[in-house]
């Protein structure tokens, strides 16, 4: 595992750090192959970065007609229920971009049958994310992988379904090997609750069925101070 590389930044710096990384990610994306294949995380964390992105300057100086959207998790709840990771993306950054509806590619984890969801999910991710941004729980849950899940287990399929302990409970999850898989992965971390968690996951043993977030050890982590375990 290398060095994970670490954006540290005050807290009210985080939004428009993290959202001026991704766009320089993404576009950089498309300056060398004409796409983009990203991925979004759920959780309240990226909501304000979300929301910088949709706005000047980002909202024109990233070309999003060449991004596609894909999710990293999603709950099993319709797409307009404020559980749904998708429907919360669509608010605060989704609908207000030039991104043709047809590339926009939601979990479909309400469905009844949520392995045939998974295993069609999985068909139609790339073979490799450009970038795949995520979050952490406290717990060092990253997307739906959660400490101790089978799905940590995974090692052909990419997407399968779990039931997770944070309500909602039934979900869809990208796996170790999408996330292994990915160009690039950037773990957005803020809060001084997740302070020791971030520590024990970049400075600890590598145990990612107690830590599934250390499956993204060696991407980039943006943090703010407090989740950094900096003073204020
Ligand atoms: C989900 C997420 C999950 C999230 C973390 C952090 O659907 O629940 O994808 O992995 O990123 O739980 O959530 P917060 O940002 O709300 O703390």
């Amino acid at each position: 595992m290398g060095e994970a590389a670490r954006i540290v930044v005050d807290p009210g710096e985080f939004a428009g750090a993290a959202a001026a990384w991704i766009a320089e990610a993404i576009n950089h994306a498309v300056a060398a192959q004409g796409s983009c294949a990203l991925a979004l995380a759920g959780g309240s964390t990226p909501q304000p970065v979300y929301r910088a992105l949709a706005r000047p300057p980002y909202d024109q100086a990233v070309v999003w007609e060449r991004v596609r959207v894909y999710f990293g998790d999603e709950r099993a709840v319709p797409p307009d229920s404020p559980d749904s990771n998708f429907g919360t993306a669509r608010e605060s950054l989704l609908r207000h971009l030039a991104i043709p509806e047809k590339q926009i590619f939601r979990m479909e984890a309400e469905r009844a049958d949520r392995e045939v969801a998974a295993a069609e999910y999985a068909r139609l991710l790339p073979q490799r994310l450009d970038l795949l941004i995520l979050g952490m729980g406290p717990d060092g849950h990253t997307a739906s992988l959660f400490p101790g899940s089978p799905a940590l287990d995974e090692k052909e399929r990419r997407v399968v379904t779990v039931i997770g302990p944070k309500p909602p409970a039934a979900r869809l999850t990208i796996t170790p090997p999408t996330i292994a898989a990915a160009e690039q992965t950037v773990v957005l971390v803020t809060g001084g609750d997740k302070a020791a968690t971030v520590e024990r996951v970049l400075r600890g043993p590598f145990a990612p069925k107690d830590l599934p977030v250390q499956l993204a050890r060696s991407g980039t982590w943006i943090l703010d101070k407090a989740a950094a375990g900096l003073a204020e």
